[in-house]
């Protein structure tokens, strides 16, 4: 079991490693991070934030900054088979950038996990895809479902979907560390 401390540890040596160098044109993801415990898995969506920072510094374009999120994330979380965004266009989300198999196009607003997100704009933790009325199967791979709604100031511009085949793979915990990196991302990014 790997301790807090020594995650932190890593976490420190992996934010120096990782400052973004334009001149190197490069920046390196930590390797898949460590949710095994909820000590580690708190760690390690700490270093998620700090990365999505890291990564978005100095750059404000939304098409730029929500695909580097988007396999910042599929690059470093486990048990991921989709990863990324549908953008609030009217009363309907369109696909915006992310990882995984081809998706739908479009999601009203009534319809689906996402839909549901963007209608309450309140995060959607599905265990179990198949017993959610309406889920949109863009994937039979999905077991699980974790949508969160991306807000800047009182307007709706996003929401984060993640899928996963695990059943019961995101908890509350999975919940608040991805909130905390969407907010990064939202505040650093000219929503269009
Ligand atoms: N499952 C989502 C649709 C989007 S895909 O999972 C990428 C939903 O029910 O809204």
């Amino acid at each position: 079991m790997v301790s807090l401390a020594a995650v932190r540890r890593r976490q420190v040596d992996d934010n120096r490693r990782t400052a973004f160098s334009p001149d190197a044109m490069s920046f390196e993801v930590a390797d898949t991070l460590d949710m095994s415990t909820p000590a580690a898995k708190r760690a390690s969506y700490e270093l998620l934030a700090a990365q999505a920072r890291s990564l978005i510094e100095g750059e404000r374009d939304m098409v730029a900054n929500l695909a580097q999120f988007s396999a910042l994330v599929w690059q470093s979380v486990p048990e991921l088979n989709w990863a990324g965004f549908y953008l609030a266009r009217g009363e309907q989300l369109v696909v915006g950038p992310f990882q995984g198999k081809v998706a739908c196009v479009r999601i009203p607003f009534s319809k689906g996990v996402c839909g549901a997100c963007a209608r309450s704009r309140e995060i959607q933790l599905v265990e179990d895809v198949h017993a959610f009325p309406g889920h949109i199967a863009c994937d039979s791979a999905s077991n699980s479902e974790l949508v969160l709604p991306v807000v800047v100031g009182d307007r709706l511009v996003a929401v984060f979907d993640l899928d996963s085949p695990r059943t019961a793979r995101f908890d509350a915990e999975d919940a608040r560390g991805f909130a905390a990196a969407v907010q990064v991302l939202a505040a650093g990014t000219d929503w269009a």
